[in-house]
């Protein structure tokens, strides 16, 4: 059923209200594309300076073919899910050679394309080429939600179809891109996730959830199981001039391909300084002694939660190899700058 008084308010609330960002200026779909690839898992504020830095340095699409993926993966730095850069570079290549060097403009192809995925691919064609079609990311299904007071687990594909069917009715014949994107400014500013600003609310006489007096309980979320711990291990190794020994992690699989310290888990009865000299033999082939723990980090992944227990180790037998990695080098201050590390690694040098 529509409602076009709903859909009215929000269009109007966003006009005054909706937050000026930089992927807002622009309707080129490669800009809409990196905004949103970027905006998947990472928060609005902390996206903007690596959005207008990543195209600053690769504008376009060919750009950003053209460029070595290290780069890009560097640009990406810190961001964190660093298969979203590797993917970004993917696709560019494959629009750059089999699509004729622009985003396709409709949902079978972008769904092709590595990174895209349904809600990416409906944010391109409401914001980049104004298709009537709802982009529903984690604000805007917490809105439908409450406003028709679902009480079923969001995680649940029927729930995700039924709330799906309520939003595309509030679409708007025009302008789909100022409605979800005013449905993702309300959800971040008044019908935020855990205290929703009830009283503020332009929605409030429509909303079934304000009515029922169920709206901090909504939406219902499945009980997942708490993360499992994981103590980690990490040697700082220096060579005679004062360099570290740093290995590249394998493409695929967890911070694929960015540089780490050499180290491993720690597993069975073994303790921390034995497990980080065992990790450095396995890796680089060498024997090491863990001289001093310098310091624990605390970091968690979308999996497990880590502990990364620092060494300071030396050297004590072997010329080091790459055994149990991609690569091994020495880098120095310049080279640990401008080889890419994972946000944990970043946090290690800051002990020294
Ligand atoms: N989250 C995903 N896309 C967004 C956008 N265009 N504006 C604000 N938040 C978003």
């Amino acid at each position: 059923m529509a409602r076009p008084g709903i859909t009215r308010r929000i269009l109007l609330w966003y006009a005054h209200h909706g937050r000026s960002l930089p992927w807002r200026q622009t309707r080129d779909p490669y800009a809409v594309w990196i905004s949103e690839v970027m905006l998947q898992q990472t928060r609005v504020d902390t996206a903007i300076p690596y959005y207008e830095r990543f195209l600053s340095r690769f504008p376009t699409v060919e750009a950003l073919a053209k460029a070595p993926l290290r780069n890009v993966i560097k640009s990406w730095e810190n961001m964190g899910y660093y298969s979203r850069a590797r993917n970004l570079h993917e696709a560019a290549r494959t629009i750059v050679t089999c699509m004729g060097g622009s985003l396709p403009e409709n949902r079978e192809e972008l769904l092709r394309l590595p990174g895209i995925g349904a809600y990416t691919a409906s944010a391109i064609l409401s914001f980049a080429f104004g298709q009537s079609v709802l982009a529903m990311d984690a604000n805007v299904k917490r809105v439908l939600c409450r406003l028709f007071a679902v009480k079923q687990p969001l995680e649940d594909r029927p729930t995700l179809e039924t709330i799906e069917r309520l939003g595309k009715d509030l679409l708007p014949l025009k302008d789909s891109s100022s409605f979800n994107q005013g449905l993702m400014d309300f959800g971040s500013s008044i019908c935020t996730p855990r205290k929703p600003r009830c009283t503020a609310c332009f929605l409030r006489d429509d909303c079934l959830a304000f009515q029922r007096s169920i709206q901090y309980s909504l939406p219902v979320k499945r009980s997942r199981p708490p993360l499992p711990h994981r103590d980690m291990t990490a040697a700082l190794i220096r060579d005679q001039r004062g360099r570290f020994l740093v290995a590249q992690r394998p493409a695929n699989g967890l911070l694929g391909g960015l540089w780490r310290f050499p180290g491993g888990e720690r597993t069975g009865a073994e303790t921390v300084a034995e497990a980080v000299e065992r990790a450095v033999c396995e890796e680089a082939g060498v024997r090491a002694r863990a001289v001093s723990e310098l310091g624990v980090i605390r970091h968690a992944f979308t999996h497990f939660r880590m502990r990364l227990h620092v060494f300071e180790c030396m050297i004590t037998e072997g010329l080091p190899r790459a055994l149990g990695c991609v690569r091994l080098r020495w880098a120095g201050p310049r080279a640990l700058r401008s080889l890419p590390f994972g946000k944990a690694d970043r946090k290690v040098l800051s002990l020294l």
